[in-house]
């Protein structure tokens, strides 16, 4: 999933503020690798991270699938080995993510069918959340927690293009980890968003297959009227 669209002037120079605070505090994170998360989208400083940063130094940076790849339109295979294999797809998922400045991404965003989705994102509450999780699964939400929420979302696979569209603004994804383990990962607001919109990915939908046909669209064309701003795989 894409961040959420370019910050205002004033939040952009907030942001600027901070970071240099950051680095005065931390002279020796103060290099490009490091200021590129603090460049993210997030609306304000995350509080608190839960889950583990990625080592950025192993993966490779890879191409993004858009719209109309048949990779990207039919369900992903569920992952049976939890080896090197699988690490290194992780790794790459996670550089290229980053790359493209984008708060998630499914497998068959670099092309490879495969159950697994990375996510660096903030929920509404300031709370950054980073991980992968293999062979997803949503939980059926009852109907007294189905609360939606209507935002503007965007996909790394739909560049430049952002649609407001309603999804429960809570979210339970059922899985596992890289080692194959038995998890359970839930989200409120954004961060609920990323959840549905990775898992939907892995099930071969696009956000764009849940709009109105007017709203699609209007997504294409903001699609087609912009350059993306990372490398993409032509189609
Ligand atoms: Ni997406």
């Amino acid at each position: 999933m894409a961040g959420h669209g370019m910050p205002d002037q004033q939040e952009q120079a907030q942001v600027d503020e901070r970071q240099g605070a950051a680095e005065q505090d931390h002279p020796e994170h103060g290099d490009h690798e490091h200021g590129r998360h603090e460049h993210g989208d997030e609306p304000r400083q995350p509080v608190r991270t839960v889950g583990e940063e990625p080592d950025t130094s192993r993966g490779t940076v890879r191409p993004i699938t858009v719209v109309g790849n048949p990779v990207l339109h039919r369900a992903c295979k569920p992952v049976t080995e939890f080896g090197a294999e699988l690490h290194a797809l992780i790794d790459d998922m996670f550089v290229s993510m980053y790359a493209a400045d984008g708060v998630g991404l499914a497998a068959n965003q670099i092309g490879v069918d495969a159950r697994v989705f990375v996510y660096d994102c903030p929920d509404d509450d300031g709370v950054r959340h980073v991980g992968v999780m293999v062979n997803p699964v949503l939980e059926d939400l009852p109907p007294e927690r189905r609360t939606l929420d209507e935002s503007p979302e965007g996909c790394l696979s739909v560049p430049g293009a952002y649609v407001d569209l309603a999804r429960p603004d809570h979210a339970v994804v059922r899985g596992q980890d890289r080692e194959g383990r038995e998890i359970t990962v839930e989200g409120t607001g954004f961060f609920a968003r990323c959840l549905q919109h990775e898992t939907d990915h892995l099930n071969g939908y696009l956000y764009l297959d849940r709009l109105s046909k007017r709203d699609r669209k209007d997504a294409l064309r903001q699609m087609a009227e912009k350059e993306p701003s990372y490398e993409v795989v032509p189609n």
